[in-house]
């Protein structure tokens, strides 16, 4: 079967639909953030708290009831409708643990991909009301105003960031030995606990570079999409192709890509 590409108005309409739901979980998370709610573990220090199911539901429905048919691969819920072409990936909120602890760093982010691309992204931070968009070759947006990555070079000047998995106790491949490359190769490295924030920073210049192991697509959709259409590089940790559903991500400016290659590269021998 024959099947059409989104037209730019149909684009602009999944981009309008998911802001407004980003922005409609953003509330709800300034208003829940510091108050009592719900906290439940998913692993050993894996959490989620009833917010973060609130806002996934929210966003869901709000997604759904615009389009019906329209397939979801969210953080809580799992996967739904997965024969559609399209499909929406939700983080409904990225830095959980920070949420849980009252550390106000933390984002809604929502992805829509057409037939494996990523059409559209949307990361809406809350505490800064700060909203990164992007839909395919439209370029990123920061709150209405376009963002390109920094030009910044070479390494050794270079703002990055990093994360850890939740496994980190438990299996060796805990992301230590490149935290370490970076550290001494760069001028500072963040460890800010927001994969889709670190993203959107990249972005829009706020971060030169970027990169985490063992995430998954929700963490990292709509961040893809902002660094790409801002100008930068996304690709695995070897240098090649990224998806969304790979393993290693590494995101930049473009000009410090290959030194943080082969800074990730010697560390390779010690993952
Ligand atoms: C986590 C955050 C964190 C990253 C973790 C993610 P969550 O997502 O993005 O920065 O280091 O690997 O799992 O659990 O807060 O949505
Ligand atoms: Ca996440
Ligand atoms: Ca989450």
């Amino acid at each position: 079967m024959e099947y059409r590409m989104p037209t730019e108005q149909e684009l602009e309409q999944f981009l309008a639909t998911a802001s407004a739901a980003a922005l409609e979980a953003g509330k709800l998370q300034k208003e829940r953030l510091w108050g009592d709610f719900a906290i439940d573990f998913k692993g050993d220090i894996d959490l989620v708290t009833e917010v973060d199911r609130a806002c996934e539901e929210l966003i869901i429905s709000r997604l759904a009831a615009a389009f019906p048919g329209h397939g979801f691969l969210a953080e809580e819920e799992g996967a739904k409708r997965s024969d559609s072409r399209y499909k929406w990936i939700i983080d409904p909120l990225d830095g959980t643990t920070n949420f849980a602890h009252g550390f106000p760093w933390f984002c809604v982010s929502i992805a829509l991909e057409f037939q494996g691309e990523l059409a559209v992204g949307v990361i809406y931070h809350c505490m800064m009301d700060e909203l990164f968009t992007a839909c395919k070759g439209g370029g990123a947006f920061l709150n209405g105003r376009p963002i390109r990555v920094s030009t910044r070079t070479p390494l050794r000047r270079a703002l990055v960031a990093t994360g850890f998995p939740y496994d980190v106790a438990r299996d060796n491949e805990n992301n230590f030995a490149n935290f370490f490359e970076l550290q001494l190769a760069a001028r500072g490295v963040r460890r800010a606990g927001a994969a889709a924030l670190d993203l959107a920073y990249v972005a829009a210049g706020r971060l030169d570079g970027y990169w985490e192991v063992k995430l998954k697509p929700w963490d990292v959709a709509a961040g893809t999409l902002l660094v790409l259409e801002a100008g930068g590089r996304v690709t695995n940790q070897e240098g090649a192709g990224y998806t969304v559903y790979d393993h290693r991500i590494l995101a930049s400016n473009g000009g410090i890509h290959d030194e943080m290659l082969e800074a990730l590269k010697r560390a390779g021998s010690a993952r």
